[in-house]
């Protein structure tokens, strides 16, 4: 492992897409290797016993690819793996809640802050613990939104059907002031507008995918592991079939996937 190792990043599919987008955007010449285990998505509605097993299992798969550092791309991941996958892990390990965290006690006048995400991420509380944590004056509304990745994935991003689940899903936030809201999983950025027209633009809209690049690259500078000249490329694994993961990959990542390679699990 050294600095011209890859960079890790874990998913339960396609959703992690949208921050390994921010990663390349950021670090241009690093490495990165991406596993989606699209056999196994959604992590969302699973219990915590199984996401922790599929988190470590996907883990030590990007370790044997000699990663110098892996990130969990995925909310519910974080919320229940992140802090037992550090203690085990030779590598630095980053997780999206805590640079989302950040993000928004840097946004907030109010210091009400809401935050959405799977019903798994919700119900952990890893949210609401971390924001409080860091500031114990903060007020935090939380709301599972399950229906929105369904929503994404089909490519659904501001029709009706939306408009209503948003209206449905964050009419009590709106009511509660908030004026900051975390994106609490990798789906919601494909959201923003439509969030965003629905909240008003007094409420602004932390993304997690953006915090994480900036830590990923903080880290890397300071344990003297970010790679220094060449251009980075991408590789894709997936536990599925790759298909679907080609064909909706490029909503989230922004480019073309051009090719996956389905491991077995
Ligand atoms: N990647 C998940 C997350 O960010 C959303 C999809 C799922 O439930 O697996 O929480």
């Amino acid at each position: 492992m050294n600095r011209d190792s890859a960079i890790g990043v874990f998913d339960s599919g396609i959703g992690g897409l949208t921050v390994l987008q921010r990663i390349m955007e950021a670090l241009p010449r690093e490495n990165t290797v991406y596993l989606g285990d699209t056999a196994r998505s959604p992590y969302g509605t699973k219990s915590v016993e199984t996401v922790l097993r599929y988190s470590f299992e996907n883990t030590d798969f990007l370790l044997e690819k000699g990663v110098k550092l892996v990130v969990v791309a995925c909310n519910t991941s974080t919320a229940i793996a992140l802090e037992s996958l550090k203690e085990n892990v030779s590598v630095p390990v980053i997780g999206v809640i805590e640079p989302g965290v950040r993000g928004a006690l840097e946004k907030t006048r109010n210091g009400k802050i809401g935050v959405i995400g799977t019903e798994a991420t919700i119900q952990s509380g890893a949210y609401s613990r971390a924001l409080k944590e860091k500031d114990s004056g903060v007020e935090v509304y939380s709301r599972a939104c399950p229906l929105f990745v369904p929503l994404v994935e089909e490519g659904w991003l501001d029709n009706a059907v939306v408009k209503m689940t948003v209206e449905s899903y964050l009419g009590s936030l709106k009511q509660s002031g908030i004026d900051t809201l975390i994106l609490g999983c990798t789906h919601y950025p494909l959201l923003k507008k439509t969030i965003q027209k629905f909240l008003g633009r007094g409420v602004r809209l932390v993304d997690s995918a953006e915090e994480t690049a900036k830590q990923v690259q903080t880290t890397l500078k300071k344990r003297s592991l970010a790679r220094e000249r060449g251009k980075g490329a991408p590789s894709f694994f997936v536990t599925d079939a790759p298909d679907r993961f080609i064909k909706v990959g490029q909503r989230f990542l922004g480019e073309k996937v051009e090719s996956a390679v389905r491991i077995e699990r």
